[in-house]
């Protein structure tokens, strides 16, 4: 048993949801540390389709504990709705879910500033965020401004709440937002305070001591390593670290204790909202794969952005993650393409990148050089070894492996539980 990072290795979206539940079963605890009700993650079993936004995707294995760390922002409205809907599909929380109190509280201030102030933007400036409130609640946490979970435990959180209301209203005026009523939020956001109450706890003590008594920690990535805020194509990120160093910062667990990154990767690359993609495809083969791999968005329905596999990202993601191995998920997909291009450097003013440039205006400007791979035109979703794949899937397999300099550990070929097997070689599960 080990304490595990999963993270996403491109621009989120990468089936994280998926591998999170099928290792599990080797953790006692599932932890999110960063991000918050932008996320959107997918796990099929059975016949069920559940899609995560705020609580770890661990809720759904009995016997696993879960924490929604002190790095998250909460939508309290979003996680009291997750909860009921979990429960109602036979799921119990209590005792089982924890939310950290240093965690940051999402008020409806923030949503509408993070609305309005994409609404006001040029072009060039939209970000084409979710509109969850994300941004201006991270913004207010740096500024120290922010309410935390916490809070709501305290006698004078209404007054709290009232206070920060008239506050912002100020700035939405600015804005030309709605201004909301301090009555109404104070009334929802005590009624919320309470129904949360028993989740609410000092989670650093609490991981701290299950990792002392040898129980392992499974911490799950949201969004993906180039959403990052620091190593992303910013401005077009997300606000908080997508990447491993965010499980600490996020959780309260010190660097020294993990053991293991894994690094989730798509067999293609989507992205959601604006911002540099040098492997987009405007034409059919984008759309085709768009079909094939539904790939919609699990959070607010828009279509994904589709593009050949970016070698250049994954590199960088594994240098700057320490991803130890890759969890590949929707090979399937590919099935049907003829032809695979997968894209081995960048180029830009007559220079060759072979590693994501910092400056967005350079990203902007990279061309990719592709590699072309014969496709292996059958059907990989009822396979269930790693030796039984098409030779020639095995051989894009083996490319992605020597140009990103990290093995597969795990294949995934289908939506399901069951859809997944392990390259022995690279990873034996312990469970
Ligand atoms: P996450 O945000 O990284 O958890 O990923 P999402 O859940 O947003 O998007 C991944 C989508 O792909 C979901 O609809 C999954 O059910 C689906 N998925 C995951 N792995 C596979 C796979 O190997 N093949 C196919 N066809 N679909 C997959
Ligand atoms: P999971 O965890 C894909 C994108 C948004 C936008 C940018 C900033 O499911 O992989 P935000 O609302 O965070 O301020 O938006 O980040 N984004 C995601 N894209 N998957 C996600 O999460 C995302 N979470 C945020 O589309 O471009
Ligand atoms: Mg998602």
């Amino acid at each position: 048993m080990a304490n595990t990072i999963l993270i996403g290795s491109q621009w989120g979206d990468e089936g994280k949801g998926k591998i999170i539940d099928v290792i599990t079963t080797e953790h006692k605890w599932v932890v999110r540390y960063q991000g918050g009700n932008n996320a959107g993650h997918t796990v099929e079993i059975g016949e069920e389709r559940h899609v995560l936004h705020l609580l770890p995707s661990g809720i759904l294995r009995e016997g696993c504990s879960c924490v929604i760390g002190n790095g998250v922002v909460i939508d309290p409205a979003a996680l009291k709705q997750e909860i009921d809907e979990v429960e109602s599909r036979g799921y119990a929380t209590a005792g089982r879910l924890f939310v950290s109190d240093r965690a940051h509280v999402i008020m409806p201030y923030h949503r509408l500033i993070d609305e309005y102030r994409e609404g006001r933007a040029t072009a060039k400036e939209k970000i084409g965020t979710t509109k969850r409130g994300i941004g201006p609640s991270y913004a207010d946490k740096a500024a120290r401004v922010g309410l935390r979970m916490g809070d709501m435990l305290l006698p004078d959180f209404a007054e709290r709440v009232r206070r920060k209301v008239e506050e912002n209203n100020v700035i939405l005026e600015a804005l030309g937002a709605p201004l909301p009523v301090a009555d109404e939020v104070v009334a929802e956001y005590t009624a919320l305070a309470k129904s949360l109450t028993p989740y609410i706890q000092d989670t650093v003590t609490l991981l701290n001591q299950a990792d002392r008594r040898g129980e392992s920690i499974l911490f799950e990535g949201a969004q993906g390593a180039m959403l990052d805020i620091d190593f992303g194509t910013y401005p077009y990120v997300t606000s908080s670290n997508a990447t491993a160093g965010g499980a600490c910062t996020g959780s309260g667990i010190p660097p020294h204790r993990i053991e293991r990154v894994i690094g989730v990767i798509k067999g293609y690359t989507t992205r959601v909202g604006e911002g540099p993609f040098p492997t987009e495809l405007n034409d059919d083969t984008g759309e085709a794969l768009r079909r094939a791999g539904n790939e919609f968005g699990a959070t607010t329905g828009r279509p994904r952005r589709c593009g050949w596999f970016d070698a250049v990202v994954a590199r960088y993601s594994a240098m700057i993650n320490g991803i130890d191995f890759w969890a590949l998920t929707k090979m399937d997909v590919l099935d049907q393409q003829p032809v695979i291009r997968v894209c081995v450097a960048y180029e830009y003013e007559g220079q060759r990148y072979e590693q994501v440039p910092g400056l967005i205006s350079v990203l902007e400007g990279c061309r990719p050089v592709y590699e072309e791979l014969p496709g292996w035109n059958c059907r990989t979703s009822d396979i269930t070894r790693f030796d039984d794949l098409p030779d020639r899937a095995r051989a894009y397999i083996a490319r992605l492996e020597e140009l990103t300099g990290v093995s597969v550990g795990i294949v995934s070929v289908g939506p399901q539980r069951d859809r997944t097997f392990v390259v022995e070689s690279v990873y034996q599960p312990s469970v």
